[in-house]
């Protein structure tokens, strides 16, 4: 594994209206058995090195090798939000409209007329301060104004970014001083076996078997499925099928306990290398990047559709519209607190053949 300094310093003069220079600083996270990088721009997770079944590092997480590119001008046209902090409201809001207290508030319609990832002032394109407490630990923080994105509330929100062992934990805590709605998550595209350009190889097992129904515009109509075979990953199955049939775009759902629980496991059999995820949110997006389409990825790789697969663990899209959703409300004395933790294992290469 690399050694790094523990911060990284990259400078760049912003256009004109921001007469401050502007900085993203890199944050390094490492212990013997993760190395995690973190950019004070958009909370971005750039690198996850573990190890793999023969002790190499390997990078999990798609991403650039140079912070600057994050908000190069290219990539934010096809943007896929590439290991961000998403929020205040993560995933879609139904034609940007919320209504609170009587009042209703218009969000950026940036997805077929509804709100994704709140726009272009959402918490992936904000800078954050960083507090490194020791190499396992980065506290960001960030004020989220009232009327930004169109959201009412000055929020206060912090997230932290701890390794313990061959975990990354992740907190995301949250106040407000207006009654609002909110959603935090994280976007990492994982490839667990990297040298492959797509994820067709890796095996996905969820531990739920409900998601929600969306419309083609991928609003949940309110409904809950049970999964039918090709959304099943009960047990450890290759992503190659789904691929196939266009991919994964879907909001399981996981019991509502407001304790940490088992989400999901994936594996890559050549590099051996398992990453399970775990959370206290009751939901998680499954994108297996169909619309991928990025220039100039690490060692100048171009990601293309299915380079790598999203595991979002967060509150359940839209959620504003359905009083049956686990409540995404916010108000003035309240905590938002919620907890995701990456794994990263590794087993024995399989030496048999594929079984799928
Ligand atoms: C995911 C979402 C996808 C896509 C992606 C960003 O969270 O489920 O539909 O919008 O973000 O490109």
């Amino acid at each position: 594994m690399s050694i790094h300094n523990n911060k990284k310093l990259f400078s760049l003069i912003l256009p004109q209206q921001n007469k401050t220079a502007m900085q993203i600083r890199e944050y390094i996270l490492k212990n013997e058995s993760l190395e995690v990088h973190i950019c004070n721009y958009g909370g971005i997770i750039k690198n996850i090195y573990t190890r793999d079944c023969d002790w190499k590092p390997v990078d999990i997480v798609l991403g650039f090798d140079d912070p600057e590119q994050y908000r190069s001008p290219g990539y934010l046209n096809a943007y896929p939000c590439l290991g961000a902090t998403i929020g205040r409201y993560a995933n879609r809001i139904h034609r940007g409209e919320i209504a609170l207290n009587g009042q209703n508030f218009s969000l950026e319609k940036n997805d077929h007329g509804n709100c994704l990832h709140s726009g272009s002032t959402g918490f992936d394109r904000q800078y954050w301060e960083g507090e490194q407490i020791d190499d396992h630990h980065l506290i960001l923080r960030y004020t989220s104004n009232d009327g930004e994105g169109g959201f009412p509330g000055k929020l206060e929100v912090t997230v932290q970014y701890i390794l313990v062992n061959n975990t990354l934990k992740i907190t995301y805590d949250a106040t407000t001083d207006r009654d609002t709605f909110v959603n935090i998550t994280h976007h990492p595209y994982f490839n667990l076996n990297p040298e492959q350009e797509t994820i067709a190889g890796l095996e996905l097992q969820l531990y739920s078997n409900r998601l929600l129904e969306t419309n083609p515009e991928l609003i949940p109509t309110g409904n809950i499925l049970t999964a039918d075979t090709d959304h099943t990953f009960h047990f450890p199955k290759r992503l190659s099928g789904i691929i196939e049939k266009s991919g994964l775009d879907d909001c399981y759902l996981f019991p509502d306990l407001g304790s940490i629980q088992l989400m999901a496991e994936l594996s890559s059999p050549q590099t051996g290398i398992l990453l399970t995820i775990l959370s206290d949110y009751p939901g998680l997006q499954v994108y297996t990047g169909k619309f991928l389409q990025v220039e100039n990825g690490k060692q100048g790789k171009h990601y293309g559709p299915f380079s790598g697969i999203a595991l979002e663990a967060q509150m359940f899209p839209d959620s504003p519209h359905h009083p049956s959703f686990p409540s995404t409300l916010l108000r003035p004395g309240e905590k938002y607190h919620h907890t995701t933790i990456y794994s990263l294992n590794c087993f024995s290469k399989e030496e048999t053949d594929d079984i799928w």
